[in-house]
């Protein structure tokens, strides 16, 4: 949301990330309890920490020792505002070592599994059934803890694997409880939850409701809305929010480039005209799109030429949707937490993956409702606002299209083989039940030519490449093993159905070195 919206106070645990890479999955695993939980740098004032409607705080894991140079801190007036407070590994280690406790420095990191033992009721580990398999990955040790706090657990490689003051709710466990392969981790959780008081109210429902509220606030009386749909589930939950707020003061603009995939762009239509009644103006600027990419080979070229194009349509589109002095995005919560991470701005966003935005400098002021959502949860608000299932759970497509599945110049003929190829592919892998288990599958055409023959002719005609992956978030990937047979029914249909196709290949190739597209 903007800035200038306060939040409604609501029940929030604040994370503070000490640099694990499992911080987001805390955050994750908090919201499934249905707490509003929300990710913040290591250093925040205690002051700060006081302003927000805390119910309580959660220290990170993290990867340094507590006595590295440079080691991220906590302001230790945090064990003072009266929430109850959680570290996890790192975050254990660093409340013992500022609470006056005495923690060993790590000799080497242990990493793994490891069996937990609790020894007396501890209301952290109510219903914890030991002993357990839990995860571990930590440097450090405690070997006494800070006076007013008891050990309640350990491990089979350390005795103090769990601690509490509970007069003071502060607690510390070693293992980490987010994580799937530790066993009633979530039951760890929980309990934190109900320590801290927090209602169990944070939901599809509720999120929609709050955030109707604030666009409206945001928005007033008569402002209007201006939003990019990129046929994507991002940007299709965003302007269903701010369309549910303010109805018809909302316009899309959706830009056909010309780099769709099969029936794309009439499905959009149907989808948000027809259906969800969203006042669409639908821009054909194929033509002008594919005639600044005739003869352009370089991927990064391409890239730039679709970004620029794609900004100028839209400011002429939007200029003509009347005057609009608000830009709804679908920015996630993930690239909000990324500018203010413990390791700062992260490396792992490409610039070029960028394309498809729209820069600040276009003068609007921005929405951004779904700013606190992770993806998983963007797409429960989109089924919430009546998004057919299809659509919201459809695999990632990159902003340049087609553009960059066509190797070597794109022309409409070409355009036109690959999408159909691309469409048997994917009706064959949903067909087959395996579209939601895969991030990624979708056909290349390559810019060579092999020797083929049909009939008593021989052909001279270009090869089209399988690609499906799987992944977890599009930054390492590994090749997906499809059935052979699908494989074949695939093959078999692409050679005999696409003309100037006359040879498929399977891509068997990880991320990385590979990368996921082709260009
Ligand atoms: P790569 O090919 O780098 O892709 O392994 C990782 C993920 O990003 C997508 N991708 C893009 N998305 N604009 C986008 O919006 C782009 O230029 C772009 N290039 C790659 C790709 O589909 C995969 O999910």
């Amino acid at each position: 949301m903007t800035d200038t919206v306060t939040p409604a106070p609501r029940d929030t645990v604040a994370i503070l990330d000490f640099g694990s890479q499992y911080t987001q999955l805390i955050a994750r695993r908090l919201r499934e309890l249905q707490v509003y939980s929300e990710i913040l740098p290591p250093g925040t004032k205690a002051s700060e920490l006081r302003r927000r409607s805390l119910r309580g705080i959660v220290l990170s894991g993290g990867p340094d020792s507590v006595y590295a140079k440079g080691a991220p801190r906590c302001d230790p007036r945090i064990f003072d505002l009266q929430v109850p407070v959680l570290g996890i590994c790192y975050g254990m280690q660093l409340m013992s070592h500022v609470l006056g406790g005495e923690v060993k420095p790590a000799g080497r990191r242990e990493y793994g599994h490891a069996s937990f033992d609790s020894h007396d009721g501890s209301p952290l580990l109510r219903g914890f059934e030991v002993p357990a398999r839990v995860w571990m990955s930590h440097g450090d040790s405690i070997l006494q803890p800070p006076a007013g706090f008891r050990v309640t657990g350990s491990s089979s490689t350390n005795p103090v694997a769990a601690i509490e003051n509970r007069e003071r709710s502060l607690f510390g466990i070693l293992f980490h409880p987010e994580f799937n392969h530790t066993e009633h981790g979530l039951t760890v959780l929980a309990n934190f939850l109900d320590i801290c008081g927090c209602k169990r109210d944070w939901n599809a429902a509720s999120f929609v409701e709050e955030a109707v509220e604030k666009i409206r606030a945001a928005v007033g009386e008569d402002g209007r809305v201006i939003c990019a749909l990129s046929g994507g589930v991002d940007s299709a939950v965003t302007a269903l929010l701010v369309h549910r707020a303010i109805g018809d003061r909302l316009t899309c603009v959706f830009v056909d480039n010309g780099l769709l995939r099969k029936d794309e762009a009439l499905q959009v239509r149907r989808r948000f005209a027809e259906r969800l009644r969203l006042k669409l103006v639908f821009v054909d600027a194929s033509r002008r799109f594919l005639t600044k990419l005739k003869g352009v080979s370089d991927p990064e070229r391409k890239r730039k030429i679709i970004g620029r194009e794609f900004i100028e349509v839209f400011r002429s589109a939007s200029r003509k949707a009347g005057r609009a002095r608000f830009l709804a995005q679908g920015t996630l919560y993930p690239d909000v937490i990324e500018s203010t991470s413990v390791r700062g701005p992260s490396v792992v966003i490409k610039s070029h993956h960028n394309v498809g935005g729209l820069p600040r400098k276009l003068g609007f002021k921005l929405i951004e409702p779904l700013r606190e959502l992770f993806k998983d949860e963007v797409r429960l608000v989109g089924l919430r606002l009546g998004l057919d299932e299809e659509f919201v759970y459809r695999q990632p497509f990159p902003g340049p299209g087609l553009a960059v599945r066509c190797l070597g110049p794109v022309s409409r003929e070409r355009l036109e083989m690959l999408r159909e190829a691309d469409d048997i592919l994917v009706k064959e892998i949903k067909a087959a039940g395996l579209y939601r288990s895969l991030w990624q599958s979708f056909a290349v055409l390559l810019s060579v030519r092999s020797v083929g023959v049909m009939g008593d002719d021989r052909t001279y005609q270009f090869p089209v490449a399988i690609r499906a992956v799987e992944s977890a978030d599009g930054m390492t990937a590994d090749w997906a093993r499809l059935p052979h047979d699908l494989l074949a029914r695939v093959s078999s249909r692409i050679v005999n159905e696409v003309r100037g196709v006359n040879r498929v290949v399977f891509d068997i190739s990880s991320k990385p070195p590979s990368t996921i597209e082709w260009e």
